[in-house]
């Protein structure tokens, strides 16, 4: 992402099956319980329903996200970035990108799991007006932990819309990123 004027901006770009191996790697070391391995070549090679997106920084993959369009709703599927290079908008870029995505195809929200406990993806998401409606108990087998259902409200209200736009705007400044806009 920028560093300075002369820096590089955060890319962002569909995956590709070409990324799978650089994925796998980021996934073992961003995620504490990683998918299986198989999981995401069937997402980007078979899912008809799932859309993922990179984030490079000067050619190095740094984080990855994707969604499920489930008839009229966006379902973030996951956000995951590099350790070391957390806490400079890489994931909130990438979400910007998954919510144009889902507008694009005519989404009217979007919807998420995440961890109860997991409060730093929580924060994220808060910025974005996601908000609990619902909770799964124990959805997280490895220790038991509930998942909490999050939900934005309508792409087209009249208050979250503007919102949206002007935390977006700040974002794509923030990585110098133009391919969310
Ligand atoms: C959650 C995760 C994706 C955030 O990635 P990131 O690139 O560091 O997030 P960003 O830099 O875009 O953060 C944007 C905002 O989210 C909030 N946020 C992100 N991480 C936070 C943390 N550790 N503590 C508190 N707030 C946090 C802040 O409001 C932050 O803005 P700020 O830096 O201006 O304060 C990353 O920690 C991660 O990969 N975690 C493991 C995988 C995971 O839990 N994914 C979510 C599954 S639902």
């Amino acid at each position: 992402m920028k560093a300075g004027a002369a820096g590089p901006a955060l890319e962002i770009a569909p995956m590709r099956a070409s990324d799978l191996a650089e994925v796998r790697r980021l996934e073992l070391a961003a995620l504490p319980c990683p998918w299986p391995e198989s999981a995401m070549r069937h997402e980007v090679e078979q899912n008809p329903y799932a859309t993922y997106f990179t984030a490079r920084h000067a050619g190095r993959l740094l984080g990855y996200a994707g969604l499920w369009v489930q008839v009229d709703e966006m379902h973030v599927s996951m956000i995951a970035v590099l350790p070391e290079a957390r806490r400079r908008g890489i994931a909130e870029t990438l979400l910007v990108r998954l919510l144009r995505e889902g507008m694009a195809r005519g989404c009217l929200r979007a919807t998420l799991e995440v961890r109860e406990r997991n409060l730093a993806a929580q924060a994220l998401y808060a910025r974005y007006g996601f908000a609990e409606v619902g909770r799964r108990k124990r959805y997280y087998r490895d220790i038991d932990e509930d998942g909490l259902i999050l939900t934005t409200p309508d792409f087209d209200d009249e208050a979250w819309r503007p919102r949206f736009e002007a935390q977006a705007a700040e974002a794509l400044r923030r990585t110098g990123s133009s391919a969310a806009e």
